[in-house]
């Protein structure tokens, strides 16, 4: 059988049909129904949606011999968690998941075994829609298949986020980790603090490139989510087995919120930030400060059912701690170390608070230092020293090192890569990235429970230039967190210039293999190499 170009690659591929039968496989027609337990009930409205809008068939609702397509649910059948077989050949296509999440992910496969049409939004008029004879058996290799994503530094209007959403299912990733707050904005409305977005989700310009001297466009920025575009966000991504993952930062990272409650930091009043980099103003550690985030947590736990609430944590400078008598009177006051044990002391602040309302505190690899807060799981970025040393002490861990993870670094050597920032990571970089760093092979695999790629956007200025810098390097990034199966690039590609018809059909803008089109390049706008 000729390799059908499934993306991220299922653990086993079978030419299927029973013995005996024919091997035309299945066309779908006016007639094809879709039966589904109730448990896969989900599933079956988002088939008929998405494949009925592609097709211009119904798909409507039937039960037994009428309906070709069946989506089980079967937690008895050996499959795994999110795992599924599929089936089909010319009596009908049948789904059969361990849970509602692998049927979902059946039914994404079983819409790459269609042509690429299958991921337009409207029929091309008269085509024929069919499904090749086939036994597929899957499951994921990890639980968490993730991607962050940076709403603060560039804000991206809700229909991007549900359309990121949607390109995240197709991929069969399952957490969407949004950064949600920053020097430069805050996204996220709290009832509670109006000023967090009224002043916090604006700034007046923005720094362009990351080169010297520092040049701004001159141009206002901002925007936030109301609390209802956030329980729709999180509404549509659980629909497709996605949990979103809020992070508000702190201590450091947080200007805008200063901005907009100055009481909040260290100095005089500063603006929502205009330029990126490691800033200065951090948060004080007032007990009024710890009460303040503890409020706007709760808010975020109300909107955010998924058990785990990142605080960010990272890239606090110590400067004005070190300066600040209040800081200092803390250090003492805590019998604290130095002003690492404050950043541990702040955390801390956090993670029984969360343990107490059934939740989890995630964050950056910095709240390793001065101690690990005792129920943290920790995201490893700035390599795998973070996430190993974390495991060894029975901390649970998500791989995200920057030299295979940072989809905001550049993609190739060329001139022509627009704002080129970080080091060189190429498709083939990404695809060949191993999660489980070999200092966790003896002990500790166990604690690793996934992989993502963070996409910071100081340099996306807008989902377009996100489709640029994600595709398809998140597709590669998806068949290292999804298959368990020995990788090969060359392998791959064929697979994936097979993929890139399905996103050209739903519009996505990634980078061409051989580089970027002329409108992608960012001519005089100097990067960071
Ligand atoms: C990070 O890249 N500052 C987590």
């Amino acid at each position: 059988m000729p390799a059908l170009p499934l993306v991220p690659l299922p653990a086993e591929t079978l030419p299927g049909g029973a013995a005996g039968r024919g091997a035309d496989g299945l066309e779908l027609d006016a007639a094809t129904r879709i039966d589904a337990d109730p448990e896969a009930a989900g599933t079956e409205r988002w088939l008929r949606a998405e494949l009925g809008a592609a097709t211009g068939l119904p798909l409507p609702p039937g039960r037994g011999e009428d309906a070709r397509l069946r989506l089980t649910v079967d937690p008895g059948a050996g499959l795994g968690p999110e795992g599924y077989r599929l089936i089909v050949d010319d009596e009908g296509a049948v789904v059969v998941g361990h849970d509602p999440a692998g049927v979902f992910y059946g039914a994404q496969t079983l819409r790459q075994l269609l042509p690429a049409a299958a991921y337009r939004r409207s029929a091309l008029g008269n085509r024929v829609w069919r499904l090749p004879d086939v036994r597929i058996t899957d499951r994921p290799r990890f639980g968490w298949r993730g991607c962050m994503l940076d709403v603060a530094r560039h804000f991206m209007p809700k229909h991007g986020v549900l359309r990121f959403i949607d390109l995240m299912a197709l991929h069969k990733l399952n957490v969407l980790h949004l950064h949600l707050t920053d020097d430069q904005g805050w996204r996220l409305e709290i009832r509670r603090y109006p000023r967090l977005t009224e002043t916090g989700a604006w700034r007046r310009e923005s720094q362009v490139g990351a080169g010297g001297p520092k040049t701004f466009d001159g141009r206002p920025h901002g925007g936030f989510y109301t609390q209802d575009d956030i329980r729709e966000i999180v509404a549509y991504a659980a629909e497709r087995h996605i949990t979103v993952v809020p992070e508000v930062d702190v201590p450091g990272h947080s200007q805008a919120a200063i901005a907009a409650y100055p009481e909040l930091g260290e100095g005089g009043p500063v603006e929502v930030g205009r330029e990126w980099g490691i800033i200065e103003t951090v948060l004080n550690t007032s007990d009024a400060t710890i009460e303040f985030y503890r409020n706007v947590f709760d808010e975020v736990m109300e909107l955010f059912p998924g058990p785990y609430i990142c605080v960010g944590g990272d890239e606090c400078p110590k400067g004005q701690w070190r300066a600040s008598a209040s800081a200092q009177a803390r250090i003492a006051e805590e019998g604290l170390q130095d002003e690492e044990g404050l950043q541990s002391w702040f955390i801390r602040q956090f993670d029984a608070y969360f343990a107490a309302k059934g939740r989890r505190l995630l964050g950056w690899d910095e709240i390793l230092e001065g101690g690990l807060a005792e129920g943290a799981t920790v995201l490893s970025w700035r390599g795998t020293k973070g996430g190993i040393a974390a495991a060894h002490a029975g901390h649970d861990v998500i791989m995200c090192p920057t030299a295979t993870s940072y989809l905001d670094y550049r993609q190739s050597e060329s001139q022509e890569e627009p704002i080129p920032v970080g080091t060189l990571l190429r498709l083939s970089d990404v695809y060949s990235a191993e999660p489980v760093p070999p200092e966790l092979e003896a002990e500790g695999a166990d604690r690793v429970l996934g992989a993502q790629v963070n996409i910071w956007t100081e340099h996306m200025d807008s989902p377009r230039t996100v489709d640029y810098m994600a595709f398809p390097r998140l597709s590669a990034f998806a068949e290292v967190a999804w298959s368990s199966h020995a990788r090969s690039f060359d392998e791959f590609l064929p697979r994936l210039k097979g993929h890139l018809e399905r996103l050209d059909a739903i519009g996505v803008e990634y980078r061409p293999l051989d580089g970027p089109h002329p409108w992608q390049q960012r001519p005089g706008v100097e990067g960071r190499a």
